[in-house]
């Protein structure tokens, strides 16, 4: 069964569509515990950026989108799109309906729209050995749907000011989350964009170090201009820049998580 990883904050810009794809990359094609892994991405995010760093024009989808898969009218298998290095459920804006959907299900039936995902990632989890969903900066209902239907959710957080706050509530969510849908969902924080040369990140680190505890993780993803180059190609850092300090910097990543 595959391991499913949620990439979630509150707060947006802060890497979680950047890891996403490059998480992917490192897990698809670095030969992590000896073998490059079966990896499937999942667009959580009705602005479909992660769909459109892979290639795909959003606005091109028609009715085999992660909306489909979430609100059950469509099979995640009939929804998955292969491509180089792994396979894609893309979004478009569609997906902006999903909460509003669950609502009108939970009215309707009782039924807790949110738990289908999890049902539909069960369905295929045996094809997979790794499966990771992007999601959007907000706090709702397709929030929750990624984070109950993942093992560990990992939150990156950007140095800054009120970084901290953001990581806060994204914990509390996390463990809201456990409590409220019973489901055993562990997380983990890495440092993202970091600049060790400024004062302002070195600052950050140990504020964060404070709140995050020994969840932190010590990769630190330093900000490096190829990881967004890569982006606006359309491609992961180890295709575009593969002696980037971003791939040495996600290769490390993956491997420290695979560590878990
Ligand atoms: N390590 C890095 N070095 C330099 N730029 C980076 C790095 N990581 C991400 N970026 C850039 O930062 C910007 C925000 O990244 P990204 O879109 O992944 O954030 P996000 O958390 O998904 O944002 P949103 O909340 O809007 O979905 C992008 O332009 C991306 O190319
Ligand atoms: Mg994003």
């Amino acid at each position: 069964m595959a391991t499913v990883y949620s990439l979630a904050s509150l707060k947006g810009g802060v890497s979680k569509t950047t890891a996403t794809i490059n998480l992917g990359g490192a897990f698809a094609t670095m030969g992590l515990a000896g073998a490059n892994k079966k990896v499937l991405l999942i667009d959580l995010d009705p602005s479909g950026n992660l769909t459109a760093n892979c290639g795909i024009n959003p606005a091109s989808l028609n009715k085999n989108t992660s909306y489909e898969v979430v609100v059950g009218t469509k099979a995640i298998k009939d929804c998955i799109i292969k491509l180089e290095h792994f396979d894609l459920i893309p979004a478009n804006a569609d997906l902006a309906n999903a909460p509003a959907d669950f609502l009108t299900m939970y009215n309707k039936s009782g039924k807790q729209g949110e738990k289908i995902l999890s049902q539909q990632i069960w369905d295929i989890g045996n094809d997979y050995d790794v499966i990771i969903q992007d999601n959007q900066p907000s706090w709702n209902k397709l929030l929750f749907s990624s984070l109950i239907s993942s093992d560990m959710v990992l939150v990156p957080v950007q140095p800054a000011f009120f970084s901290v706050v953001g990581l806060g509530e994204m914990i509390k969510t996390i463990k809201d989350v456990k409590e409220n849908f019973d489901h055993d969902v562990d997380y983990r924080v890495f440092l993202s964009m970091y600049d060790e040369r400024r004062v302002l990140d070195r600052e950050s680190l140990e504020i964060i170090k404070k709140e995050a505890g020994d969840r932190l993780l010590k990769t630190k993803i330093r900000n490096n201009i190829s990881v967004s180059e890569a982006s606006g190609n359309c491609q992961n850092i180890f295709q575009y820049a593969p002696q980037s300090i971003g791939a040495e910097d996600y290769l490390s990543l993956a491997k420290e998580i695979v560590g878990i």
